[in-house]
């Protein structure tokens, strides 16, 4: 089955970047001169999906109208030597179909996810966390890499990269049983552990293929870490009754959630641009 859907959580507040993110939404944080939500959604537009679902709450309009035409600049430049500035967004632009709904209160990942269920349906779907920003300069991105593997297992897979021990209790961790090269069946999954209780190194990012029993299961999935509704826990469930995979993806993740992230995935692409 095709996935065309693509989720993108993006009600969260990016306190992280205070006081920037106190009007604008953190997916709109520029890297270079594209909005990181824009990186993710050419990511998903790359692996063949079409329609992007975003999560908002208060304070995210910035994210619709970045996605829209603004016909007072366009015919501003019209003609100006500055019109091929608009050109990439323009074409992905009119590639997608962007749709939205809120997410009311701030209950974590598994209920950001859920409230999608409105923009998804009954159909497998991919989800990006716009502040993983992942770069594969040698091949396909990382859902195109995942993708793959969805055509073949048909089961929810997450995207993992091994992290130093000591900083597990950032991720969702997940333990399983090696299928193929880097390609593991997840029989643990624990939600930011302490390194003494994580079951292995292997973090998972922001990179998701969910079939659509995922909704089901996040509706009786009770809050768990940090008092939240958590992805990890509503995996882990579907994991013990039937699979989920764990992927090692080839490529390199910044994590712009982090100012440090951030301001390395800046240098990164501007030397990679500069090389151009
Ligand atoms: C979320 C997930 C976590 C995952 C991480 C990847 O956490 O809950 O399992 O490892 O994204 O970035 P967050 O970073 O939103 O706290």
């Amino acid at each position: 089955m095709k996935i065309n859907k693509c989720l993108f959580p993006a009600a969260g507040y990016g306190t992280r970047f205070l006081p920037v993110t106190k009007a604008m939404p953190k997916e709109m944080l520029p890297i270079l001169t594209k909005p990181l939500i824009q990186y993710g959604v050419e990511e998903a537009v790359e692996a063949g999906m079409h329609t992007m679902a975003i999560i908002t709450g208060r304070g995210k309009r910035a994210i619709e109208d970045h996605f829209d035409i603004s016909y007072e600049l366009e015919h501003q430049i019209q003609g100006s030597s500055k019109e091929h500035l608009l050109t990439e967004i323009r074409a992905l632009i009119s590639k997608c179909t962007f749709t939205y709904t809120r997410q009311i209160e701030m209950k974590g990942l598994g209920d950001a996810i859920l409230k999608g269920e409105v923009l998804i349906g009954k159909e497998p779907f991919a989800v990006i966390l716009a502040d993983d920003l992942c770069i594969n300069e040698e091949g396909s991105g990382v859902l195109t890499q995942m993708l793959k593997l969805y055509q073949k297992y048909k089961c929810s897979i997450v995207a993992i990269m091994e992290v130093p021990i000591e900083e597990t209790y950032k991720y969702g961790v997940i333990d399983g049983k090696e299928l193929e090269d880097g390609v593991f069946m997840v029989t643990e999954m624990v939600e930011k552990p302490e390194p003494s209780e994580a079951p292995s190194n292997l973090a998972i990012i922001g990179r998701y293929i969910l079939t659509p029993d995922i909704f089901s299961v996040l509706k009786s999935t009770k809050p768990g870490k940090n008092g939240e509704v958590q992805i990890t826990d509503a995996l882990m469930t579907l994991a013990r009754t039937g699979m989920v995979l764990a992927c090692k993806f080839k490529g390199k993740r910044f994590d712009c959630g982090s100012v440090e992230g951030y301001v390395e995935a800046t240098n990164y692409l501007y030397n990679l641009e500069r090389e151009k």
